[in-house]
């Protein structure tokens, strides 16, 4: 059996990751996300409750399940706080088992002010990104002026590194933005304060991941966004800005390539996308609104209505080159139970979809356990996909509950 496994959006985020992670992770040790930040909204819907996740792994829900936060994610303490606090609310407990990086580029409110300034001067050319200041804090990183979690233990260099960093941004602010700027002693004290609630939790994530495999314990790497919103490999500049496919596993947790023995494709069973940019197969129609309706197509993160269409065979096939997926877990299959026809996009033409046309199954599935108990409609939907991707469908997600799925095949 596999002791590591990658769960990745395999198109434009929103599959479904956060629900396949809590189910797989009951028979782990520890979940470690490695890129994005708190733009990320997964949903864990146990018992009816509903609990939403941005930056604390998907695993916190299993009491004994470590969560752990790589030097890939852009780290925002006030987000962190605020969610921290929603879990204790519901008897959550996190002490001991939310641990993180001390490399982790922290996302601070001058990044947030950044990103939608940005936004709105770019007006209808804007990228429609979530406002948390992910691609600021990126940009940061990668410039080398960037301030990292470790660095707030050092208060005589942190002053003069939040100075140097202010006196860039704020001069933007100003003049080019005509907007608010920031005080530096007051960020120097605040994240202070905030460093003291967690200086406890940081640990050396390499080290740990690899602890944890010499003691033979079971590891899930959980990605944010998908790849079609991967910084490279995604429709730029519609994109996020990290790598949200395989590579950004190693990069971003420090975890070694030959550690990784299974990578999950989370693909939902039709297409979606939050924000701007090209989207082949996108639906304006009734068929649309039905997907967006049933599928409850709002952004767990922002509320924002999210685009619908078809599945994108031709879009998945590139997912799969970059990610080499060992298994696919097709989601939200029940949404498509109401449809007469069903389409799939298998190649663009002139630049246009083109879709081979299936047969609705008019039924609830919502309540299936065996694959064999799937409507034949369904079933040859599933089986179409599957010949033409050449990956196998491992898992069948077929409503929001935790025991709402299929598995075709265990591998877990
Ligand atoms: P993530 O960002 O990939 O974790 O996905 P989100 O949580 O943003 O969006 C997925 C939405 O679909 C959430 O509201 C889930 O509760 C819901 N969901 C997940 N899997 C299924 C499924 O198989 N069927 C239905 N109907 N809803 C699902
Ligand atoms: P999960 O993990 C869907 C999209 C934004 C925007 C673009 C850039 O829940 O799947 P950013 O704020 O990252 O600079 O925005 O990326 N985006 C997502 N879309 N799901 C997400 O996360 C997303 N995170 C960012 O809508 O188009
Ligand atoms: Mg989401």
């Amino acid at each position: 059996m596999n002791r590591s496994i990658a769960i990745l959006g395999a198109q434009w985020g929103d599959e479904g990751k956060g629900k396949i992670v809590d189910l797989l992770t009951k028979n782990c040790d520890a979940v470690v996300r490695f890129q994005g930040g708190h733009n990320a909204g997964h949903t864990l819907v146990v018992d009816n409750e509903t609990t939403i996740l941005h930056l604390i792994p998907s695993g916190i829900l299993h009491k004994d399940v470590k969560c752990i936060i790589g030097n890939g994610v852009v780290l925002s303490l006030d987000a962190l706080s605020e969610e921290i606090n929603i879990l204790k609310t519901n008897k959550i407990n996190i002490e001991g088992r939310l641990l993180m990086s001390d490399n982790c580029p922290l996302i601070l409110p001058v990044h947030i002010a950044l990103d939608k300034a940005r936004e709105l001067k770019k007006g209808k050319a804007k990228i429609g990104t979530t406002g948390r200041g992910i691609g600021p804090a990126y940009e940061d990183k990668i410039s080398r002026r960037g301030i990292r979690l470790g660095d707030i233990s050092n208060s005589e260099t942190l002053l003069e590194k939040i100075e140097e960093l202010l006196d860039y941004h704020n001069y933007i602010l100003k003049n080019y933005y005509k907007s608010d700027t920031f005080d530096a002693l007051q960020m120097f004290d605040q994240l202070n304060n905030q460093y003291n609630s967690y200086k406890d939790y940081i640990i050396d994530v390499p080290n740990y991941i690899e602890s944890l495999f010499s003691q033979n314990k079971r590891i899930v790497f959980e990605g944010a966004q998908g790849t079609l919103l991967d910084i490279d490999h995604g429709t730029y500049p519609f994109v996020t800005s990290s790598n949200t496919t395989v590579g950004g596993i190693f990069t971003g947790s420090g975890v070694s390539p030959k550690r990784l023995d299974y990578t999950l494709a989370i693909v939902k069973a039709y297409t979606t996308r939050v924000g701007s940019g090209p989207f082949m197969t996108e639906l304006f129609d009734i068929n649309g609104k039905l997907l967006s309706d049933r599928g409850h197509e709002y952004g767990a993160t922002t509320g924002r209505q999210r685009r619908c269409g078809w599945l994108d065979l031709v879009a998945l096939k590139r997912s799969i080159i970059i990610n080499g997926y060992s298994g696919i877990c097709l989601t939200k299959l029940d949404v498509l139970d109401e449809f007469e026809t069903i389409k799939i996009c298998i190649e663009y033409k002139n630049n246009k979809p083109i879709y081979k046309e299936y047969k609705g199954w008019k039924e609830n599935i919502s309540k299936v356990k065996k694959y064999d108990d799937l409507p034949e409609n369904a079933r040859k939907y599933i089986e179409d996909i599957q010949k033409y991707l050449d990956v196998p469908i491992d898992i069948i997600s077929n409503g929001p509950g935790r025991e709402q799925n299929i598995i075709v095949r265990k591998f877990f």
